[in-house]
């Protein structure tokens, strides 16, 4: 597959046979492989759907849904992207196959599984890698220049966000494809405490400043979204926010979550000035004062524009792929290597650790050192887990309603958020700036109700089968959101349409009257 550009990255021509295993997220990186001297030649994936995608997109590869046949296939690689908690013993099984591992985040998900990782790259001698891709968009990746060079001075404070909610995906395959079975919701989504998945906010900082964290200390908040599984403060669907002591003695705020507004706000202060990444517009302020001038930037990466722009994530998945296959192929370290991905998986840990503890802080182990691994060597504690395997039903469900679940239950969100964006911004209409905007998102309510409607009624079937179930109660508290006693009624579709003439009409009148008030305006100045 072409690149789109003629563009040589590196000098040497060897080729990287690469094999992919996990087909989802794993299938964002194959269009830069040729570019990168690499070959996807194997794909894997439980998946049947998702191993077909591969190979409309990777036609000469061998694709299966066995591991060990895959790795036992004679290739030099491993993008590994499979479930999140697994990434640990996954890559072992890479190294122990002998293949280079760039792993998607996180790096593992308990302490002892840390120690193992780490002495399992280091007795192979292979690259390891771990695929933390936020810190290489341009704005981050100009950052990293400018505070090398010393533009920003020392660390005082920073604050990263990787806030992003994600309730279908509990229950869906990244693709948006309802999880078959359909009685089991996602294999990690649906229950994993976001302080499990803290790089793609502590990575940036990290990166930047070639600080490690040393301290962390988090306090749980207990509130949780409805439609998640798991309620308290273990599971999906709250906020896990963290401060982190660095190696130079700055503090810092990681801020993982699901909840009611995505946000990567990234701010960094430094003591000879400070940056801020708001909405996509980098701003720095320099001349050391709270008050200096605060000017926007441009950043621009240095070399290889064409090829990173259009990967995903804003070019950063290209660089993850650049670092991997250039210390492959030159030798020259990945920002990520093994010992940097513990930096920045265990605040993840040992912040949840610390939530459960009620905020005490816990020092984060260098895994560089042996000693410090020592203490860690047999600690496999990890947070509860929601049993995916038994499923969201009792065993006496009737199969073909349980089975419906996880497609009744992604409609019924995603018609739902239709409806509630309608109905909670139709309520505060007189203070919206562009009234106007209102119109689409009443468009986009009426374009959802017959698939609300549907929703609706499937969830009421599910939830009389087994009103005691875990998945009755996930599709009870997204109906009680979808207003259900109104919207399900027939007549409710006719009056969405008078409600949009109504509002049509409402929105040209403000519309005359502000051309009124900005003409009144020119004529006649106070
Ligand atoms: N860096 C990023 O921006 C980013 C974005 C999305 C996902 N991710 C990471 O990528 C990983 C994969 O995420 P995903 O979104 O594709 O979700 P996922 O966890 O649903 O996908 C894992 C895929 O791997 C397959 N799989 C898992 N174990 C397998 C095995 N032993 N044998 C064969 N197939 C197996 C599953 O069938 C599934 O299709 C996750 O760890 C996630 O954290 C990173």
């Amino acid at each position: 597959m072409s690149s789109g550009t003629d563009e040589r990255v590196f000098e040497n021509d060897e080729r990287i046979r690469l094999g992919i295993w996990g087909l989802g997220r794993g299938l964002s990186f194959y269009k830069m492989c040729e570019a990168l001297n690499m070959d996807v030649v194997a794909g894997c994936d439980y998946n049947e759907h998702m191993r077909q995608r591969f190979l409309e997109c990777n036609s000469d590869a061998f694709a299966t849904g066995d591991a060990e046949e895959f790795l036992a296939r004679d290739f030099d690689a491993v993008l590994l992207a499979t479930y999140c908690p697994a990434h640990a013993d996954d890559a072992i099984a890479c190294l122990n196959a002998g293949k280079h591992v760039l792993s998607e985040v996180t790096a593992f998900h308990t302490m002892a599984e840390g120690v193992r990782l780490v002495e399992a790259v280091e007795k192979s001698g292979l690259v390891y890698n771990m695929a933390e891709n936020c810190p290489f968009t341009a704005p981050n990746m100009y950052l990293k220049r400018k505070w090398e060079e010393g533009l920003f001075g020392e660390l005082m404070y920073a604050e990263y966000e990787y806030v992003h909610e994600v309730l279908t995906l509990s229950y869906t395959y990244i693709d948006g494809t309802p999880i078959d079975p359909g009685n089991k919701p996602h294999s990690w989504r649906s229950w994993i405490n976001y302080h499990y998945y803290n790089t793609h906010s502590l990575g940036p900082m990290m990166y930047i400043t070639g600080l490690r964290p040393t301290r962390v200390v988090s306090l749980p908040g207990r509130q949780r979204l409805p439609g998640y599984l798991m309620k308290g403060i273990d599971g999906m669907g709250g906020v896990a926010p963290s401060l982190i002591s660095m190696s130079n003695g700055a503090v810092i705020r990681n801020l993982m979550g699901a909840t009611t507004n995505d946000s990567h706000i990234h701010r960094i202060w430094g003591t000879l000035g400070s940056a801020e990444q708001v909405d996509g517009e980098l701003r720095l302020r320099l001349g050391t004062g709270g008050g200096s001038p605060k000017l926007r930037v441009q950043p621009r990466w240095e070399k290889h524009t064409s090829l990173a722009e259009g990967t995903g994530h804003h070019g950063a998945d290209f660089w993850v792929m650049y670092f991997f296959a250039r210390e492959i192929l030159e030798g020259v370290p990945a920002p990520f290597d093994i010992y940097t991905a513990c930096d920045c998986t265990l605040p993840g840990i040992l912040g949840y650790r610390s939530q459960v503890d009620g905020g005490i802080p816990h020092v984060v182990p260098d895994f560089r050192s042996r000693q410090d691994r020592e203490a860690f060597r047999a600690d496999d504690s990890r947070q509860p887990r929601y049993d995916v395997e038994r499923g969201l039903f009792p065993p006496h469900a009737e199969p073909s309603i349980a089975r419906s679940f996880s497609e009744t239950v992604r409609d019924l969100v995603n018609s739902t958020r239709k409806y509630r964006a309608f109905r909670d911004w139709r309520g505060i209409a007189p203070d919206i700036q562009e009234p106007s905007q209102l119109l689409g998102i009443i468009d986009e309510a009426i374009d959802a109700l017959p698939h609300l409607q549907s929703a609706q009624q499937r969830a009421r079937l599910i939830i009389r089968s087994c009103p005691d179930s875990d998945g009755a109660r996930v599709l009870a508290e997204i109906l009680e959101l979808s207003d259900e006693e109104i919207t399900s009624r027939p007549e409710y579709a006719q009056e969405l349409g008078r409600d949009r003439a109504c509002l049509l009409r409402e929105t040209n009148a403000s519309g005359d009257a502000e051309g009124e008030r900005s003409q009144s305006g020119t004529s006649s100045p106070s």
